[in-house]
């Protein structure tokens, strides 16, 4: 059994995340501030499905940019490994607001090293992202430059990357990046538009697509992500940036409003806003990598992960109803 520090436990994906390391038999430390960025009630219904079956489980509502709260975790356990998957998440709010993305995503991830390096802890995973392929020519490869963000989150992303990078050379921390590719599922993000199409045409709400829909992505489902993430925890590498995306051809926003039309036997109503500038219109992931060093390729289908999370959304209407999107 190994002891993790998981940051951002409260999540979407970490989440799921937690799950399976306790699946494993593991010893999870989770952290995370819930915060309001979006509905918090989807956070606290996260927790609550985590602690259900869980005897090795621990967790603590502390902010990563408090490195004071953090140093106490770090006193009162031995972390074989730390996994920082908590971040300032979406894309267009961080236009919005860039100054929380830079203190949570950069200087929050510092916090997270600097104490892996003072408390020797062998393995660290940082959770980072697609979008700092802005600008490339998909399939995108990990060698590709990544120096051309769209938005302030992609830009913090690369920031905490770059730390991390720094801490491996000075101290040999094993360091696994793991640039996910737009991630779906059960208890989703409401900002996300999988959990937006589904509940808009769900009840009925006009879905806000930005540009045409024609933009394509290259979805991922959560277990999918989740079991590669583990994975990266339990595996040293030395030091290495994968790719975790769904790999096959990248699925237009089209195709899954009419996938999920057709899964609800409701059609949806579209307000067109213009295409924002920090989106990307498409993005491919190519997981050779993964497969090389982790033995991980993607399971679940677009279609089969979606039918997953209508179901979800059916099976969970009474709170799904009540979050704000
Ligand atoms: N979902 C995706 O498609 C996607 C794609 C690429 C990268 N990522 C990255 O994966 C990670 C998880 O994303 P997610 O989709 O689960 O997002 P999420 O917002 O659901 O999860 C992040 C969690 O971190 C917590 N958090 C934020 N700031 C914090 C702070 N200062 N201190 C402690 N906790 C804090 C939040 O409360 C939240 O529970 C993030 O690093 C994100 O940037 C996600």
């Amino acid at each position: 059994m190994s002891v993790f520090l998981l940051a951002g436990t409260a999540g979407f994906i970490g989440a799921k995340v937690a799950e399976q390391l306790l699946a494993k038999g593991h010893f999870v430390v989770g952290v995370d501030n819930v915060n309001s960025a979006y509905d918090t009630r989807l956070k606290i219904f996260r927790l609550r499905e985590i602690s259900r079956s869980a005897k090795n489980f621990l967790f603590y509502q502390n902010d990563i940019e408090d490195i004071a709260a953090l140093e106490k975790l770090f006193q009162k356990h031995s972390f074989d490994a730390v996994i920082n998957l908590a971040a300032r998440a979406g894309v267009r709010a961080s236009v919005e607001n860039p100054f929380v993305y830079m203190t949570t995503n950069a200087i929050g991830t510092l916090n997270l090293l600097e104490l892996s390096r003072r408390n020797n802890v062998k393995k660290f995973v940082l959770a980072s992202t697609s979008s700092l392929y802005a600008g490339q020519k998909p399939p995108f490869t990990e060698d590709f430059p990544a120096n051309s963000p769209l938005s302030p989150y992609a830009a913090t992303k690369k920031a905490a990357e770059t730390l991390a990078i720094t801490y491996h050379n000075l101290y040999k921390i094993d360091l696994s990046i793991l640039r996910y590719f737009t991630v779906f599922g059960p208890a989703g993000r409401p900002d996300m538009c999988i959990f937006r199409f589904i509940k808009g045409i769900d009840e009925g709400t006009p879905l806000e697509i930005f540009g045409d829909g024609a933009q394509t992505r290259d979805f991922t489902y959560l277990d999918d992500i989740a079991r590669g993430t583990v994975l990266a925890a339990e595996t040293p590498v030395g030091c290495e940036i994968i790719n975790l995306g769904g790999g096959g051809e990248p699925v237009p926003l089209n195709a899954v409003i009419a996938f999920i039309e057709n899964e609800l036997g409701k059609n949806a109503l579209r307000l067109s806003r213009p295409f924002h500038a920090a989106d990307m219109s498409v993005t491919a992931a190519d997981v050779s990598k993964a497969k090389r060093l982790l033995g991980w390729t993607p399971r679940v289908s677009w279609q089969e992960g979606l039918r997953h999370t209508v179901a979800w959304h059916n099976a969970q209407r009474e709170l799904v109803n009540k979050i704000i999107v």
